[in-house]
């Protein structure tokens, strides 16, 4: 823990975003050098991920030794020190390597000797293809090289000792990418699920060179297309009747990492459902416990795909079937019963809910498949009669 004051009178730089340029730095010039994140220029990081790797070259190991990044972590300018997560030396120069965790907006790094101070802005994307890969604000690492002259140095088509890859059948796909594998192991190493072809480090069947063959992009276009180019079958999706709004527009990376990811099917959140009230942010109640609030038992544990299909179906509302096939496929007591619940001969299916005139008549006319405040999930309560006056006189 270090305690530095950073916000000297008269510093210009705060209002930049990744900046480290010249005017900020104190008078006394020293040996060591940013060379990733860039430094100067208004940039912002964009990204899915919330890190970023901080690369410093020093002039040597007693400058290296004596670096310290610290987190700024209040007005103060107190500091919460990162340390390097690997430290390696090529002629002499010293390259210490950093992962710096992202908030949202503003992130201040002190880095000293020397009292400098890094800037990043970071605004999270939920998914890359969003960004526009010429947006002048944006800051990417491939934008001019696949990997800068100073990276190459070490960074070649050697993987690191314990890199535990079969080489030798790797190396019959012709788009193995070693060279990728010794920045981005993170990306397909220490996930519990990794996607295969990431995994065996085939980088580029889905990433392209530019055109320049110089700068590295993520697809063009959609991505469902390469996803579908392996998965063929998947693409019969396309054609169903309710298609997932993400689905529709191609963004299968909105939910499943292409890489890998610590939950089942590469999904970047609880596919139970985390991953689905990040959106349907209407449906995040259902996960605080209130008491006095019936919860439909199933959502703690199979979860949402339990009645509905992330991707597409020939159901309304994305459902795996028509409603009360879905709830009679759990409440077997009510298969293929049309009538008769919950009283004498009341009608179990009808093209008109009388109370919500764009709905079908179904189950979820009087119970709510999300939870309720009533007993049994009903719209009412059953005391009085009050959840059959919702639609009777
Ligand atoms: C199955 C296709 C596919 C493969 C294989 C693949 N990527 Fe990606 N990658 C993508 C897509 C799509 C994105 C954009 C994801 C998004 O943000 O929606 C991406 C994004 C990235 C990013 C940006 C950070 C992130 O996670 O969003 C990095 C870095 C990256 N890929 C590196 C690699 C490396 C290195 C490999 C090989 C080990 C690799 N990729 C293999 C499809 C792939
Ligand atoms: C002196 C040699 C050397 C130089 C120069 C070098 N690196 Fe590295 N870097 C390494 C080694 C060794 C590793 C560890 C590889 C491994 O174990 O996977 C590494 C790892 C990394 C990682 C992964 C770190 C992690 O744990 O997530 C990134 C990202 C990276 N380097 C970026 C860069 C960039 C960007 C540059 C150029 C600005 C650069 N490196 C220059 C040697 C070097
Ligand atoms: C010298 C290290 C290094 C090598 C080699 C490398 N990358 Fe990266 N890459 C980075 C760094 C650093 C970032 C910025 C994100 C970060 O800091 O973690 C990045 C970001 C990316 C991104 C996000 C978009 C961007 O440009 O910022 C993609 C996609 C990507 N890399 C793919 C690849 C692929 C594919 C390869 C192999 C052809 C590769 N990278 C090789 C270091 C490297
Ligand atoms: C180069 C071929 C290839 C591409 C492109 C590809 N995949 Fe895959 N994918 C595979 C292979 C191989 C597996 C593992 C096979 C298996 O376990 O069924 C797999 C498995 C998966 C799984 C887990 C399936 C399961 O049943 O466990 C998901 C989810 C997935 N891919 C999604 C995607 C998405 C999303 C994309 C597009 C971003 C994509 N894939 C692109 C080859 C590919
Ligand atoms: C809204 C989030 C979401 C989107 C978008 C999405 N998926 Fe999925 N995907 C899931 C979930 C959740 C699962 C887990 C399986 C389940 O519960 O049905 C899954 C499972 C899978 C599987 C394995 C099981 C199966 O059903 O075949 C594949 C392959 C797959 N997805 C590919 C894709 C592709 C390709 C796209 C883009 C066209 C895509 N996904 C878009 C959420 C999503
Ligand atoms: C990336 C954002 C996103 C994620 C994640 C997401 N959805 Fe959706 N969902 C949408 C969009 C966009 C629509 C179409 C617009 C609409 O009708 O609200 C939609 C529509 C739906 C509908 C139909 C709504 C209607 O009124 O017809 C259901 C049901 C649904 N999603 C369930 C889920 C489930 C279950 C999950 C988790 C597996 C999920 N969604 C994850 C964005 C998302
Ligand atoms: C037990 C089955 C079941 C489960 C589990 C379930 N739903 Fe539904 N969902 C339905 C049914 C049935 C409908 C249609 C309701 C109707 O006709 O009123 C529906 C409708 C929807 C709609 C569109 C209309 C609305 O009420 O907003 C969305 C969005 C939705 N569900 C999202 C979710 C999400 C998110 C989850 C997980 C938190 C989830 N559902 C869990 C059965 C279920
Ligand atoms: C995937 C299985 C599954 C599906 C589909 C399903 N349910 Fe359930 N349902 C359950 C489970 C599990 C419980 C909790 C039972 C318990 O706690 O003993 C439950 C409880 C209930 C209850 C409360 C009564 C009780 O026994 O506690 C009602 C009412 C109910 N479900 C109605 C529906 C309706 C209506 C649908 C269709 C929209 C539906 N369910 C779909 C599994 C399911
Ligand atoms: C007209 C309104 C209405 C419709 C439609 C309806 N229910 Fe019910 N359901 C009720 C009422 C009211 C109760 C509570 C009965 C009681 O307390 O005696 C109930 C109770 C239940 C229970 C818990 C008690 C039991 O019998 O096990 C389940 C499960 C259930 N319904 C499932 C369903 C399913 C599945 C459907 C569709 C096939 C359905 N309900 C359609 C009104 C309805
Ligand atoms: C969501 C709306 C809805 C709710 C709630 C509801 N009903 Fe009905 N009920 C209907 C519809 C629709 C019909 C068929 C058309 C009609 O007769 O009005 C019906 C028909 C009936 C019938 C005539 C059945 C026959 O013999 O043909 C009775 C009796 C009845 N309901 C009693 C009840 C009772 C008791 C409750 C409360 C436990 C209740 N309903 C709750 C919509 C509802």
């Amino acid at each position: 823990m270090g305690n530095i004051r950073l916000f000297a009178a008269g510093r210009v730089c705060a209002l930049a975003l990744v900046l480290l340029s010249a005017a900020c730095l104190p008078a006394t010039a020293l040996g060591y050098e940013v060379l990733s994140p860039s430094p100067g220029g208004k940039e912002t990081v964009k990204a899915r991920r919330s890190s970023s790797h901080l690369v410093i070259r020093a002039a040597d190991k007693a400058e290296a030794a004596n670096l310290e990044v610290g987190r700024v972590i209040n007005r103060d300018g107190d500091t919460k020190t990162v340390a390097p997560v690997g430290t390696y030396e090529k002629d002499g120069a010293v390259y210490v390597h950093y992962v710096l965790d992202l908030k949202k907006g503003r992130n201040i790094y002190a880095l000293n000797p020397g009292e400098k101070e890094l800037v990043i802005r970071y605004q999270p994307l939920r998914t890359l293809l969003k960004l526009d890969p010429d947006d002048p604000d944006a800051y990417l690492f491939h934008r001019t090289d696949v990997v800068p002259s100073a990276c190459a140095l070490c960074h070649d088509e050697k993987l690191p000792g314990d890199a535990n890859l079969d080489v030798e059948t790797l190396r019959k796909n012709a788009d193995f990418s070693p060279v990728c594998y010794s920045c981005h192991r993170r990306l397909t190493s220490g996930n519990k699920w990794l996607h295969g072809p990431a995994a065996a480090v085939a980088c580029m069947t889905c990433h392209r060179k530019g055109d320049s063959g110089r700068k590295i992009t993520t697809l063009t276009g959609r991505v469902d297309e390469t996803c579908f180019s392996c998965h063929i079958n998947r693409s019969r999706w396309m054609k169903k009747s309710f298609i997932h709004g993400p689905v529709a527009t191609g963004d299968c990376t909105v939910c499943h990492d292409p890489h890998g990811a610590d939950f089942p099917f590469m999904l970047w959140a609880d596919p139970k459902m985390d991953i689905c009230i990040a959106c349907h942010t209407n449906k995040k109640g259902l996960k605080r416990k209130k008491s006095g609030f019936v919860e439909h038992g199933i959502l703690a544990g199979q979860g949402c795909s339990a009645c509905h299909s992330p991707h597409a179906t020939n159901h309304r509302f994305q459902l795996a079937a028509p409603v009360n096939e879905v709830c009679a496929s759990c409440h077997v007591s009510m298969k293929g019963i049309s009538s008769g619940h919950p009283v004498g001969k009341h009608p179990l299916y009808l093209p008109v809910d009388p109370r919500r005139k764009d709905r079908e008549f179904t189950c979820a006319s009087c119970h709510n498949p999300h939870g309720a405040k009533y007993k049994n999930l009903l719209i009412g309560s059953v005391l009085g009669g009050h959840v059959c006056s919702k639609c009777h006189n």
